[in-house]
């Protein structure tokens, strides 16, 4: 390749990361930080050897065929990669990249926030307090639900499951079942004495929390709908800080409504940015605007392994987090 490899990077990235790109590379950075449209991201495939996108732009098989394509790799900032079609990106000769184990723990901190919040009501209780709604300390004034001891159900054992079950189990004594339909090392679960169910309906009948951690795959759309919700126990509550396709968020609306289970603490959504506006208006939830991620030091180390996965590929080498 005659000079240094072109990068559209398709939003702002923290500081550090966009120093290390631009020096490395012929580097497009999207000085505005809006989404870019399915034509600008064509026309990126059109005009760059990769791209870095976000796990809210679209990589359509339409955009990895634009023609004549120069991009040869793209590199996802983010652990998932559901927003890229993979089959085309192999039909096209085009690596993808990810950024896992970087944002583990504090995707795993963000699920056992929203696992607290709701149990504890805590969103209910600021939003009481800042409309100057409190009248003070009295012994039934928003009574929650103990956490410490009870079950928590984990769908999808691996790194982010699994940092959530000992957070939970280390820290709250609670007990984990996990639903997983991969080989899970024994090492990796050593001292949280969790239960391995077979089935996700054995799992949702037998917890008190449930978590989900699964990747959002044609296999997951939609685990969560009417009928499963309907095997949780009445006094259950979901956290869903995979991604929003694993639930049917109309059929959450319903169960909410409808008692079948007690609340929702959510980071992520079928529509994003766009939230079912019957979620809103209810108090038994907690609604994160995909935080999962979201601390200065994971968003640069997400950054920084992108931008390895770039150096890797542009040297020739088979990058360590290639997906395809
Ligand atoms: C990911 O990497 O998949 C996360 O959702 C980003 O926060």
């Amino acid at each position: 390749m005659a000079g240094r490899p072109r990068v559209v990077v398709t939003r702002r990235l923290p500081g550090p990361v966009e120093a290390k790109l631009t020096e490395a590379f012929d580097t497009v950075l999207n000085v505005e930080d809006r989404a870019l449209t399915p034509d600008e991201l064509a026309e990126a495939v059109r005009s760059a050897d990769a791209l870095l996108p976000t796990v809210t732009d679209r990589i359509t098989a339409e955009v990895l065929s634009a023609e004549p394509r120069r991009t040869a790799i793209v590199a996802n900032f983010g652990v998932g990669y559901n927003n890229i079609d993979i089959a085309a990106a192999k039909a096209n000769g085009v690596v993808v990249t990810n950024t896992p184990d970087v944002l583990t723990d504090c995707t795993a901190d963000t699920a056992m926030t929203l696992l607290l919040s709701v149990a504890r009501r805590a969103g209910e209780g600021e939003r009481q307090l800042r409309a100057g709604a409190w009248t003070g300390w009295r012994p039934t004034h928003l009574l929650g639900t103990k956490v410490t001891g009870k079950t928590l159900g984990i769908v999808g054992m691996g790194r982010i499951g699994r940092a959530v079950a000992r957070r939970a189990h280390h820290g709250f004594g609670m007990r984990i079942l996990y639903f997983e339909p991969f080989p899970v090392p024994e090492t990796e679960i050593a001292g949280l004495d969790a239960q391995r169910v077979d089935s996700l309906e054995e799992l949702l009948a037998g917890s008190d929390f449930v978590s989900l951690h699964c990747p959002a795959t044609p296999e997951t759309h939609h685990l969560i709908n009417a009928e499963t919700l309907g095997t949780m126990k009445p006094g259950a509550f979901l956290i869903n800080s995979a991604r929003g396709d694993v639930v049917d968020e109309a059929a959450l609306v319903e169960a909410l409504g409808a008692g079948t289970i007690a609340g929702a603490g959510l980071d992520v959504y079928e529509g994003e940015p766009r939230v079912s506006p019957g979620l809103l208006e209810m108090e038994n939830v907690v609604l994160f605007p995909h935080l999962g991620s979201a601390t200065k030091e994971t968003r640069v180390a997400m950054g920084l392994r992108a931008f390895e996965n770039l150096l890797a590929f542009f040297r020739g080498d088979r990058p360590r987090d290639r997906v395809n």
